[in-house]
């Protein structure tokens, strides 16, 4: 008996936040991806991807399936919407499950879901493979350009002057909680990484300013029992926007990819 959900249910589909990753997504998905209906998005703007762009309530009323590409201090709202509708949600900004702790209780009371995918990390599936077992340390050292952290609340209370760093320099040592703290708007990956493995409190993060740095790096170092996990991960600023990266755009489209595929690595 051949299994419907590959042929014939189509999943409805909408995109919160159009901007710079939301726009793969969108792209994508007006391109046409195997087992989606897109249905419409949500965004301050007016994007044209050939669907309406409508409120939260009603992105969430018309689809099973939301993706949240916003700023992080409008994803509880979101969440709100879709948990509460018990849609699922595709969730990019990992850094809000950090910062707003109410999302994981909206979650208590919902029939729908939250998935995040990798984004701009590499590596998640085999962390996600040796939680299964034990992992004893996981640890993430993320290195951007010393611009990419002007305005972070540890920069500015600490008085750290950006512009007079002459060589790679750790800026910041902790947990990924304080982490989110010190650097909330660079702490997506490090809150993937926390979900993956051990937690935020036992996830160590640290961050590095490095003058001759192009682009965005990441390295894990998660160790276990049976494996050590090395993975290092560069990207380039996003076009659109510099603090973003295409990467991570592309880790939505492919979630969904997984999702519909008959035979697929997952
Ligand atoms: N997980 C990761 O590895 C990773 C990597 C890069 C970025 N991110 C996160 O992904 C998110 C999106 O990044 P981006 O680069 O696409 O951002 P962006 O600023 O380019 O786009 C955000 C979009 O949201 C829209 N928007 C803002 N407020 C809104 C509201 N109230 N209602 C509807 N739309 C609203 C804006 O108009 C804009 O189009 C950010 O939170 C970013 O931190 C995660």
């Amino acid at each position: 008996m051949p299994n419907p959900n590959f042929k014939d249910v189509k999943i409805k589909i909408g995109v919160a936040g159009c901007g710079a990753l939301g726009s793969i997504v969108c792209k994508a998905l007006q391109e046409g991806i195997k087992g989606y209906e897109f249905v419409g998005v949500s965004d301050l703007k007016t994007p044209d991807f050939g669907v309406p762009n409508m409120s939260f309530n009603e992105l969430a009323k018309n689809c099973d399936l939301v993706v949240e590409c916003l700023p992080p201090k409008v994803v509880p709202e979101l969440a709100r919407e879709v948990l509460g509708q018990n849609k699922d949600l595709i969730m990019i900004s990992a850094c809000a499950l950090l910062l707003y702790p109410e999302i994981y209780d909206l979650t208590q009371n919902s029939q729908g879901r939250i998935m995040v995918p990798s984004g701009a990390l590499s590596g998640l599936d085999a962390v996600t493979a040796l939680s299964c077992a034990e992992i004893e340390s996981a640890k993430i050292a993320s290195t951007k350009p010393p611009k990419g952290f002007k305005g972070a609340p540890h920069v500015v209370q600490n008085d750290i002057k950006l512009d007079d760093i002459s060589e790679k320099t750790l800026l910041f040592s902790g947990n990924a909680y304080e982490a989110a703290k010190a650097f909330p708007a660079n702490v997506n990956v490090a809150a993937s990484l926390s979900l993956a493995g051990i937690g935020p409190e036992r996830t160590k993060v640290e961050v590095w300013a490095d003058p001759n740095a192009t682009g965005n790096a990441h390295e894990i170092t998660v160790k276990g029992g049976s494996s050590t996990i090395i993975n290092r991960v560069e990207n380039q600023p996003d076009p659109t926007n510099p603090k973003s990266s295409m990467l991570a755009g592309h880790s939505i489209v492919a979630a969904l990819k997984k999702m519909t595929t008959q035979i697929t690595a997952v």
